[in-house]
């Protein structure tokens, strides 16, 4: 079969009226910026990305040299496109408009520029994770209060994981697809079409470390899963975290699995709601599991129904395979 690029795929989609032309053309940008920011993973050491930038984030986080430099690359790339009433990222505090001079568009765009930064420096797969909701009509001079939508209203939204591959997941609310970046072509393709989350799952990713500060459900969830054959779930179940959000949802696009991110005591004693940004983190990656036949919780609601009263608010995050996350939602929902 001949191999569908993205640009190919997306105007597929405008012909069966899945999407418009100017959110398909963000997407086309989005993915553009993407190949760029690969470019600069790539360079390693040799590019001068490693390594700290020296300043802070909103979140009061150090920033490394990749984060701003992919932050950078996004955009730049966004400001002339014309399809953009205004974008947010996790590593600024408030959105930035559209510089003068330039077209205004019609949608709000999202993004981490760089997820699961830790691991830049040791060489392991990070991400770039966005989100797109539509600019509310009045809005002249989109502020915060105008990207505190429901997951719910997101018209698109994916991720690229910089691996061993450069993948494109993409989710227009049709089904969740992937594309592979041909390095030597620059391009795009799709290499597989509807990815679909296993029901059950032997596997679940978490942060152990954290054991002693989550609350009683999560201990009795994940302590049935370690109690393995003997105890009361009946079987073995495997675990592999990599402290990359991309990475590991990936690996739950396509063999099955669970990703927990759960409220606890450490997270409460900072004044904090979770760990991970329910706008930059949460919802897209909720949009993309639940297009794939999964679910995706915070432990006692759906994500995507969460009313945002922050841009920067975080949530816990239970998502994945269906039985596994329902019976983890059921314990804290009884609790
Ligand atoms: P950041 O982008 O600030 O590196 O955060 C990464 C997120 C998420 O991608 C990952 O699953 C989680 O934080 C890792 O948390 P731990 O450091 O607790 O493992």
């Amino acid at each position: 079969m001949k191999p569908i690029s993205l640009i190919q795929f997306l105007i597929e989609e405008r012909r069966a009226n899945h999407i418009n032309a100017e959110l398909s053309l963000l997407i086309e940008v989005v993915a553009r910026a993407c190949k760029r920011i690969a470019v600069a993973t790539g360079k390693g050491a040799l590019g001068d990305v490693l390594g700290n930038a020296g300043t802070d984030n909103v979140q009061g986080e150090a920033q490394k040299k990749l984060d701003v430099i992919s932050n950078e690359i996004l955009l730049e790339a966004n400001a002339w496109g014309g399809h953009l009433a205004a974008c947010a990222s996790e590593e600024m505090e408030d959105p930035q408009p559209i510089p003068d001079g330039y077209p205004k568009g019609h949608h709000l765009l999202l993004f981490d520029p760089l997820d699961g930064s830790s691991n830049i420096d040791v060489n392991i797969s990070v991400g770039t994770i966005f989100s797109v909701l539509r600019c509310p009509d009045n809005a002249v001079e989109p502020k915060a209060e105008h990207f505190l939508q429901p997951g719910t209203t997101q018209l698109a939204a994916g991720y690229v994981v910089y691996g061993p591959a450069t993948v494109l997941v993409l989710t227009i609310g049709h089904g969740t697809h992937e594309f592979t970046l041909d390095r030597e072509v620059g391009s795009f393709v799709l290499s597989r079409r509807n990815l679909r989350i296993p029901e059950a799952t032997a596997e679940f990713a978490i942060n152990m470390s954290n054991q002693r500060h989550w609350e009683a459900p999560m201990q009795r969830y994940i302590g049935e899963l370690l109690a393995g054959k003997d105890g009361p779930r009946g079987k073995d179940f495997n675990m592999r975290w990599v402290a990359s959000m991309v990475a590991d949802v990936h690996r739950i696009l396509t063999r099955g699995g669970v990703f927990f991110y759960p409220m606890d005591a450490k997270i409460a004693a900072k004044g904090a709601t979770g760990k991970l940004r329910l706008m930059y983190e949460a919802n897209p990656m909720a949009f993309i599991v639940e297009q794939a036949g999964g679910v995706a919780t915070t432990g006692r609601q759906r994500i995507m129904d969460v009313q945002p009263t922050a841009l920067h608010q975080r949530v816990p995050v239970f998502l994945g395979s269906k039985q596994e996350i329902e019976l983890a939602t059921r314990y804290h929902m009884d609790a």
